[in-house]
């Protein structure tokens, strides 16, 4: 069976939007929890855009089940990360000026030791990449234990071939992963109505869902909201 993370970046930019208190995206961490979520996954971004550093020290405190942090591979998240502890690292590319992560890592010999650092704290550590052979072999070869399959392609096409011809990618992706001995993992772009076809595949071990879980929330959870602010009113 695959395992859910709940990514909850997208609470905290909607408290950020605000600079203030809420919404508290460690009380969505317990609510996630609490319905069946496998894992918390948050990014925190060099520019702290949404996740703030006070936010991994308490999730950190007081998630139950595991905790993923993804991060760019630089100096100073590697400090945090070996700081915090959290279950697995997954590393991502970052452009200050992107939306939201933009393509998968491009993997290179210089990660090799970022990674034996990162693993020698105990951390697993897992590379977000495209489905590309050539990316998944240097996966294996820079000492990765896991790889996260940038799904944000097949989330965006809308022709049924091209649909088809990723999913075959992501499945051949995700067979080499396996036969690698490495956790086959796959987020970003996936909804309610997409996410279905790649559990089908039976090989996906885990998947990282954020905005369209938050998304939904806000649907709802939006009439109980209006009806108790309308009683406070009238
Ligand atoms: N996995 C990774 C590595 C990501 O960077 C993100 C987005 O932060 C996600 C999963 C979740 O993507 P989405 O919010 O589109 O579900």
């Amino acid at each position: 069976m695959a395992e859910l993370g709940v990514n909850i970046d997208h609470i905290a930019t909607i408290r950020q939007a605000r600079m203030g208190i809420e919404p508290e995206p460690i009380h969505a961490a317990s609510i996630a929890e609490q319905n069946g979520a496998d894992q918390i996954t948050i990014h925190l971004r060099e520019d702290r855009r949404h996740i703030q550093d006070r936010d991994l020290r308490i999730l950190r405190e007081i998630v139950q089940t595991r905790l993923n942090l993804e991060m760019a591979a630089t100096s100073e998240m590697i400090r945090i990360a070996k700081k915090l502890k959290p279950d697995t690292v997954t590393l991502v590319p970052e452009k200050r000026e992107e939306i939201t992560t933009e393509g998968g890592l491009k993997l290179t010999d210089a990660l090799k030791p970022q990674i034996k650092e990162i693993k020698e704290a105990e951390i697993e550590v897992s590379v977000f990449i495209e489905p590309d052979f050539e990316m998944i072999g240097f996966a294996k070869k820079i000492g990765a234990d896991a790889v996260e399959i940038h799904t944000g392609k097949y989330a965006n096409l809308n022709s049924k071939n091209e649909i088809d011809a990723e999913v075959e990618k992501i499945f051949k992706a995700a067979e080499l992963i396996k036969k690698l001995d490495m956790r086959v993992v796959a987020g970003h772009g996936l909804n309610y109505h997409n996410t279905q076809r790649l559990v089908e595949l039976g090989i996906i071990e885990e998947f990282n869902i954020g905005h369209s879980i938050i998304s939904r929330a806000v649907f709802t959870g939006l009439a109980e909201a209006v009806f108790l602010m309308k009683e406070i009113v009238s």
